[in-house]
């Protein structure tokens, strides 16, 4: 592919970071952001990366005078990949309304602010561009104390599942593409928030989930592996190479079996109640 200007958030650690390295190294430039300057000092000094300050919270009209000025840094952009996010952790009661807001203000609104300001600029470059965010496999299945941060990444899905639709039914050159990892080892665990309130009768699902996490801690894919996928889907390398490369695509064979499982079953479920949904079709 030709040379590429990709513009990537949250890359002082994790995915981010490591697919900073996996595009500037294949050649292409990157524009490194991060809300602490000081984590991504080192990531100036990588040849092809600029770095820049970003906080997605930020205001719309500050992230906006941000991507202009990131424009400048090498005369373009070609691709964004909205990756920055934390998770929020507890069961439903135990969410405070603030909360469950700032879970949704990185995540969510973080994320949307920005693709609505790289939209106008894409669409005016009149070329190929791509729209990545990176989801979950919690973008279509849930999991217990998880609620607060799958809906971010559910709500997430259902937003660029519709964008994708807009740009391929008006003929806009711009693609998107969700990327949907399983338990990957970065610094998403160190930095989980828990919710303050504490509601001691369901310490029996807590104990589930951290007995499971145990396990997928030890199983978690590596992030560098991760990222270099990533990257082939972005770039069209590797395993995508000459393929038409889905909307969403799962990284990590835990994303395919926990998604394919839930499919599966609902099939099965809708299958059966079919006659139930069509007694209400019009005769
Ligand atoms: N690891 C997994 O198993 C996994 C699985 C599915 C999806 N994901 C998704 O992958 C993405 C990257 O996470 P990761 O696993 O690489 O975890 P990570 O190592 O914790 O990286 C998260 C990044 O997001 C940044 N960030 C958080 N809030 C921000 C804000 N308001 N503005 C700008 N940057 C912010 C963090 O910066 P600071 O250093 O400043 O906190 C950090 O650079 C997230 O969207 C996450 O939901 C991860």
């Amino acid at each position: 592919m030709s040379q590429q200007v990709v513009y990537i958030t949250g890359t002082s650690s994790g995915f981010g970071r490591d697919l900073v390295h996996q595009l500037a190294s294949r050649g292409h430039k990157v524009i490194a952001t991060a809300r602490n300057l000081s984590k991504i000092e080192d990531l100036a000094k990588v040849e092809n990366v600029k770095i820049q300050q970003l906080d997605v919270t930020d205001t719309v009209d500050n992230l906006k005078k941000k991507v202009d000025e990131a424009i400048t840094f090498f005369g373009k952009i070609d691709i964004l990949v909205n990756n920055a996010g934390y998770a929020l952790i507890g069961c439903f009661e135990e969410f405070s309304e603030t909360e469950i807001k700032q879970q949704f203000d990185t995540n969510f609104f973080g994320t949307i602010n920005l693709t609505q300001i790289f939209l106008p600029y894409f669409r005016s470059t009149k070329t190929e561009s791509i729209i990545s965010t990176v989801t979950s496999m919690g973008g279509s299945v849930a999991f217990p104390t998880f609620g607060a941060y799958v809906s971010t990444k559910f709500a997430l899905e259902g937003f660029y599942e519709a964008l994708d639709q807009e740009l391929k039914v008006s003929q806009l050159p711009i693609r998107v593409l969700l990327l949907a990892p399983g338990s990957f080892k970065t610094n998403i665990g160190a930095n989980i928030k828990k919710s303050e309130r504490v509601v001691d009768e369901y310490q029996p699902v807590k104990d589930q989930v951290a007995e499971f996490f145990k396990n997928a801690q030890v199983n978690g894919g590596s992030s560098a592996i991760g990222a270099k996928l990533m990257a082939d889907a972005l770039l069209g390398e590797g395993f995508a190479k000459g393929k038409q490369v889905p909307l969403r695509l799962p990284i990590g064979s835990d994303a395919v079996d926990f998604t394919l499982d839930k499919f599966r079953k609902e099939t099965e479920v809708y299958e059966a109640w079919r006659p139930f949904a069509s007694e209400s079709d019009s005769k």
